[in-house]
């Protein structure tokens, strides 16, 4: 029996990009090779065609093709008026980007707690974060799961603030059935290659129907030029590029049949895994999630990692420490107990590997081994 179970193992990679890439062969590299024929590769019509593609697609009016989801954040935040003492709310259990994007712009970053069911912002505990320096609340559509927005619209209407929707690990999710990007006043996305919709390289985009907005994160991101050579702001350089954007054209009609390709997979999880040691996530009742991760939680996360490698799996921890507790924030002033949920959430939570081209095979694997495990 030993002997079976031997020949049976397999190795799973948390992600596979080249998979992706052998599937859609063909159609990339004629993508980049138009490109290439063209000889033209900084801010030309691929990425003027995926601006406007992919704002379509959320729902806005005008999308604006960044260097990186960081990026997109940063001069959003710039773009809003957002300065030095200023606060912008947001949460700790998220990317460092997320933070490290506010501290760019020179604004302070105020945490609140995470909803311990859905991990994305929980909007009861926003109100008491307010102060009169406060201009933005910005949650996180974690995972691909999409933040609770009404509650959030409403108190940002009734303090006059903006909403700045970082959703790098959702497109295409939905609340209550309107994309995510489109829901605040900006939403900024990330192309980082192993997203929902990834780049080969760096890329972000932010997406409005705010015209004024618009225009000054286009004029940031190209040295601060609306008029070729005559500079009206302090800008940056931080532009998706033609290559990405051509390649971006290709994958972003795939995105829909990807994403229930992953809600698929994550309904086998969920349905399937059925190991008391292990909490499978939750879709919020206003959501639909596109599980950029599928995240378990364990007690016992140190053990089941060290299991599930010991059977040839490979899973990631997504994030070990939530920022508020990590060495570049702690000028903020928070302590290990200021954001329980965040700290808990931290030290339970794993990441399988969930991918469209995931093989039926692997699936079974994956949920065999989880259901084998024991904790004690
Ligand atoms: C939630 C979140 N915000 C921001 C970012 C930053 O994006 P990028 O790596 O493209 O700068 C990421 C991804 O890495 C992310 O997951």
């Amino acid at each position: 029996m030993i002997q079976y179970i031997k020949i049976l193992k397999m190795k799973v990679p948390f992600i596979n990009l080249k998979r992706q890439y052998l599937l859609m062969k063909r159609e990339i590299n004629e993508a980049i090779e138009g490109v290439l024929k063209k000889g033209w590769f900084i801010l030309g019509e691929n990425v003027e065609r995926f601006e406007q593609e992919f704002a379509n697609y959320c729902g806005a009016e005008y999308g604006i093709g960044m260097g990186s989801g960081t990026e997109a954040l940063a001069f959003t935040l710039l773009a809003c008026g957002v300065k030095e003492g200023d606060e912008v709310i947001t949460v700790s259990t998220t990317a460092s980007a997320t933070v490290l994007a506010i501290s760019f712009a020179r604004a302070t970053p105020v945490f609140v707690d995470v909803d311990p069911g859905a991990y994305t912002m929980d909007s009861t505990r926003i109100e008491e974060k307010i102060t009169n320096r406060t201009k933005v609340i910005l949650p996180v559509h974690l995972y691909g799961q999409p933040a609770d927005m009404d509650p959030v619209l409403d108190i940002a209407n009734a303090h006059k603030l903006l909403v700045i929707e970082d959703a790098s690990q959702s497109h295409g999710a939905e609340y209550k059935g309107k994309k995510v990007g489109s829901i605040g006043d900006i939403g900024c996305f990330s192309f980082y290659p192993t997203k929902n919709l990834g780049a080969y390289g760096d890329g972000g985009i932010v997406v409005t129907d705010n015209e004024k907005i618009a225009e000054k994160v286009r004029m940031l991101r190209n040295y601060g030029e609306k008029e070729k050579y005559k500079a009206q702001l302090k800008g940056y350089n931080s532009r998706l590029d033609e290559l990405q954007a051509a390649i971006l054209i290709v994958k972003l009609k795939k995105l829909d049949k990807w994403n229930e390709k992953r809600r698929e997979i994550a309904e086998l999880y969920s349905s399937l895994i059925k190991n008391p040691a292990i909490m499978t996530p939750n879709e919020a009742p206003y959501a639909k999630h596109v599980y950029h991760l599928y995240v378990v939680r364990s007690k016992t996360r140190s053990k089941l990692k060290n299991y599930l490698k010991s059977q040839g799996i490979e899973t990631i921890i997504h994030y070990p420490l939530p920022v508020h507790l990590q060495d570049a924030y702690q000028g903020l002033g928070y302590k290990v107990g200021s954001l329980p949920v965040s700290e808990r959430i931290a030290n339970e939570v794993l990441s399988l590997p969930l991918y469209p081209e995931l093989s039926d095979k692997e699936i079974d694997y994956i949920i065999k081994c989880i259901n084998s495990y024991e904790k004690d």
